[in-house]
């Protein structure tokens, strides 16, 4: 944060909001919160694919895209986990203002880091999805191995097991994926979403 005030930004010509009139839709973020092993990407990966087959202009950002690449000397202390979250909030905000809809799939354990992200992209532009998937289940499907190393002390600060994670009291969609079909969640979002687009 040094020397911000000789910062001083410059007015582009072409805006948001010429890129969405030239694109036929609006672009915000769908940010999809849960535990490791939830089913967030799945949905995220389905969600986008329903997306671009409308022809929409999408992009998305997750865990392997960003922790191997622009994230990769950050880890999972809550420290370096806000840092992970501003970063990727702060692209995100890029991405949106080129006109995509961006579709962010991170577990973002904590309430007030999911609060500076929406502060970041702008409420306007934010749309929270929480993967609703129990401890137990996730760890049942252990599909990475990685509760199973975590609870062999292999793994420090893993979420669920050594490290927090806060349900959100109000996100924008849930999804109790122990309880409903993913073809019915898959539904659900992509009209939710429809709505937003505002497809012209
Ligand atoms: S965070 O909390 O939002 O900054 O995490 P994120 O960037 O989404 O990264 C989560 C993925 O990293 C793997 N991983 C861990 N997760 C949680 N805790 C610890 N300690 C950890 N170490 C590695 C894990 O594969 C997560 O991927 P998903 O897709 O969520 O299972």
């Amino acid at each position: 944060m040094n020397n911000m005030e000789n910062i001083i930004p410059h007015d582009f010509h072409i805006e948001k909001t010429d890129r969405n009139k030239s694109n036929g839709h609006d672009s915000f973020v769908v940010w999809f919160t849960g535990l490791s092993g939830s089913g967030k990407s799945t949905i995220a990966n389905l969600v986008e694919n329903e997306l671009f087959k409308k022809g929409i202009k999408t992009f998305s950002l997750d865990g392997d895209n960003v922790r191997k690449g622009l994230n990769n000397n950050l880890g999972f202390t809550a420290g370096d986990r806000q840092e992970n979250l501003r970063r990727i909030a702060e692209v995100a905000k890029l991405f949106v203002e080129s006109g995509s809809v961006i579709i962010a799939s991170f577990i973002s354990p904590l309430k007030k880091d999911r609060e500076l992200i929406k502060n970041i992209i702008g409420e306007d532009n934010f749309i929270e999805v929480f993967v609703n998937t129990s401890l137990a289940e996730c760890e049942r499907r252990d599909v990475k191995g990685l509760y199973k190393k975590a609870r062999a002390g292999e793994i420090k600060n893993f979420t669920g097991i050594d490290a927090p994670y806060e349900n959100p009291a109000n996100p924008d969609l849930e999804i109790k994926t122990e309880e409903e079909d993913l073809e019915d969640a898959l539904k659900r979002i992509v009209l939710h979403l429809e709505d937003k687009l505002k497809i012209s």
